[in-house]
């Protein structure tokens, strides 16, 4: 199979703005120019996330087999595979919505199993943002922001209403504070969805293809807040199949199929000399694109 590179977002990442990443995919020689993603976390850094040979189950069927991730401090990790690989179940099982059956997971520090009594605390830990937002639809902005660190956390209402106007304004929304979700495009609806993650302060953001049901001009908005939180040093896992997102940002990007991790490199080696040839399929099918 012939080199594929991704192309770096207009202007880099150090400079200019990265939007129109993730939406155009450009097949052409590699630049020399290197992304922060090169910055190597260090393997002292505190781990974060750390699977070790997890298996989960839906009944009979097997959706996740001997998978091993570990997530440090600062990483970003991008799971990509076709449908069905267990890409989603894998991030569910991270912050409890899904109970695997066999191996372990550690949260920052906390390990679930079957007779933990606290989700609530692995909750605390682990933002997670999904394809269709999942807002408080008869809340405002703010209160959706507001929701989590009161009712979980105990916050006072004076300090989550900061709280919640500093990372609407991180996302740069602070003007649809008092809006309705429903009033709102779906890119802002998923920067809010943000937001809300990031008010509860976690160690660790998932993203579960948060741009798939997006209308393709408000992609980049997303991901630019995306990128934005990765250059900032938030921990983050992503699936997702905007791999010019990838390419720029992700420390290491994980290849799932039948529920298992099939391949991980870092995005120049698996861009450019994948090694398996269920890799190499996938990868030519999402970049004829
Ligand atoms: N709640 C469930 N009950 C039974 N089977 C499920 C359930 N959720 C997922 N599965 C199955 O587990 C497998 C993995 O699903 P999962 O949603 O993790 O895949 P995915 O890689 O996220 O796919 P997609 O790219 O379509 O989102 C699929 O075969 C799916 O049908
Ligand atoms: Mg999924």
């Amino acid at each position: 199979m012939t080199a594929i590179n991704i192309s770096q977002p207009e202007g880099g990442l150090d400079g200019g703005s990265p939007s129109g990443i993730g939406n155009v995919l450009h097949v052409q020689p590699l630049s020399s120019q290197e992304s922060f993603s090169q910055q190597q976390v260090p393997m002292s850094a505190d781990k974060i996330i750390e699977a070790t040979n997890v298996s989960k189950w839906y009944g009979t069927f097997r959706a996740l087999t001997d998978v091993n991730l570990t997530v440090r401090k600062g990483e970003r990790i991008v799971i990509c595979g076709p449908s069905g690989s267990g890409k989603s179940t894998l991030i569910r099982c991270f912050n409890r919505l899904e109970a695997h059956q066999e191996g372990e997971i550690t949260v920052n520090g906390i390990r679930l199993h079957n007779k933990m009594r606290n989700v609530t605390e692995v909750r605390k830990n682990v933002g997670m943002v999904f394809q269709h937002f999942n807002l408080f639809p008869h809340m405002t902005v703010l209160m959706n922001c507001m929701a989590g660190p009161m009712w979980i956390k105990d916050v006072p209402e004076a300090e989550a209403k900061k709280t919640a106007l500093k990372f609407l304004k991180r996302v740069r929304i602070p003007e649809q504070a008092n809006k309705y979700p429903v009033q709102l495009s779906g890119g802002q609806q998923q920067r809010v969805a943000i937001a809300r993650s990031l008010c509860m302060e976690p160690a660790v953001m998932l993203f579960d293809e948060p741009t798939s049901a997006l209308d393709p001009e408000m992609v980049s908005e997303v991901l630019e807040t995306m990128t934005s939180l990765a250059r900032d040093g938030m921990t983050m896992v992503c699936v997702t199949h905007e791999m010019g997102f990838a390419r720029a940002v992700a420390d290491r990007v994980i290849f799932m199929d039948l529920g298992r991790i099939v391949e991980e490199g870092k995005p120049n080696d698996f861009f450019t000399n994948p090694q398996h040839d269920r890799t190499k399929l996938f990868l030519s099918q999402i970049l004829r694109h």
